[in-house]
């Protein structure tokens, strides 16, 4: 493992928020289809921002890591704000990610995704156009 940065062996040895919310506003689970990790998300919303999220991962390393640091960098951010968070930026809180792991935090910002869209769904309101979930790809997945 001695490709990945302290952050992330820190994150994936002490993942952060690992669980499920009981009566969450809304649920995201992503897949990805090579290696067949999988992703749940949970988020509670208030005044349209993220008040709490957690996370199931059943992945590798680096799936786990960005998806413990997605739920910090969510928390507290309006559901704007929450879409607009990309892989890049999961990567570089961690301090970098190497190029052969950068589809697996697809997976963590899909998921946040589906679980913000699952909430709008749910509530009747409209995504923006933009929202394109990213991990639904061919992209090769080494563990
Ligand atoms: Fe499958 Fe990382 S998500 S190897």
């Amino acid at each position: 493992m001695g490709m990945y940065s302290e952050k992330v062996m820190d994150h994936f040895r002490h993942p952060r928020n690992v669980g499920e919310i009981p009566d969450a506003d809304g649920i995201g689970k992503v897949g990805n289809p090579v290696c067949g990790d999988l992703m749940w998300i949970y988020i509670k919303v208030k005044d349209g921002r993220l008040e709490d999220v957690k996370f199931k991962t059943f992945g590798c390393g680096a799936a786990i890591a960005t998806s413990s640091m997605i739920t910090e960098i969510a928390r507290g951010k309006t559901i704007d704000e929450a879409l607009k968070i990309s892989r890049q930026d999961v990567a570089d809180s961690l301090d970098g990610l190497p190029p052969i792991k950068m589809h697996c935090s697809n997976l963590a910002s899909d998921g946040l995704k589906a679980a913000i869209l699952d909430y709008m769904k749910k509530n009747n309101i409209k995504p923006p156009d933009w929202v394109k979930i990213e991990s639904e790809t061919e992209e090769k997945c080494d563990t």
